[in-house]
């Protein structure tokens, strides 16, 4: 079961097929995630076995952003300027909920990992930012190494390593 993580194509992907059991992220899938694409507000990477590249199994959408220094951690601080933080934000990630608990979620961040490291070779980018949307995904997030923001424990952050 060859998996590949794809940019979103309205043309050969399934939205309506997909469910993760949160309304709000089934439907963002279905009615945004192309037009943000189309617009320049995010883009949308799926997860898709190579044996039914229709069928989405996983989603996250990814936008540029940035974070205060002062949302950081202090040992997360350190040589840090005294302006905003350059970032990227995972701004939905779901998996069909058929496939959940089998790393699906955790190969979308590591994905989103990749592709911030990928783009501070062209533009700064220090770390991971998302918004979770409930206590049970923020304990996903934190399970997979991030960190919580001061004032809200339900942004949390990841910071890139060195380049
Ligand atoms: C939250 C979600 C993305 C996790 O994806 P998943 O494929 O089920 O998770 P994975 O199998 O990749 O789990 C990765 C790790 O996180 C842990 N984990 C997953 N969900 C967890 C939870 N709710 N609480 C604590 N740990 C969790 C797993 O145990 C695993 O840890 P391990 O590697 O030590 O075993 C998925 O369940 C989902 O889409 N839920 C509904 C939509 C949602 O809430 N999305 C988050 C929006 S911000």
């Amino acid at each position: 079961m060859p998996l590949r993580l794809v940019r979103l194509d309205a043309r050969l992907h399934d939205r309506n097929g997909f469910t993760c059991g949160e309304p709000a992220l089934d439907a963002y899938l279905r009615h945004q995630a192309g037009q943000h694409q189309r617009d320049g507000i995010a883009t949308t990477h799926v997860l898709i076995d190579d044996s039914a590249t229709s069928r989405i199994l996983g989603y996250c959408s990814l936008a540029a952003a940035q974070a205060n220094i002062e949302d950081l951690q202090p040992t997360d601080r350190k040589r840090l300027p005294a302006y905003p933080v350059p970032a990227v934000r995972i701004g939905r990630l779901a998996v069909a909920i058929d496939g959940q608990g089998n790393g699906y979620g955790a190969l979308l961040l590591g994905h989103a990992m990749n592709c911030a490291m990928q783009l501070r070779t062209q533009l700064g980018v220090k770390l991971v930012l998302v918004d979770a949307l409930n206590e049970r995904a923020a304990r996903f997030y934190r399970a997979c190494g991030f960190r919580e923001v001061a004032a809200n424990a339900m942004t949390l952050y990841l910071p890139l390593g060195k380049g």
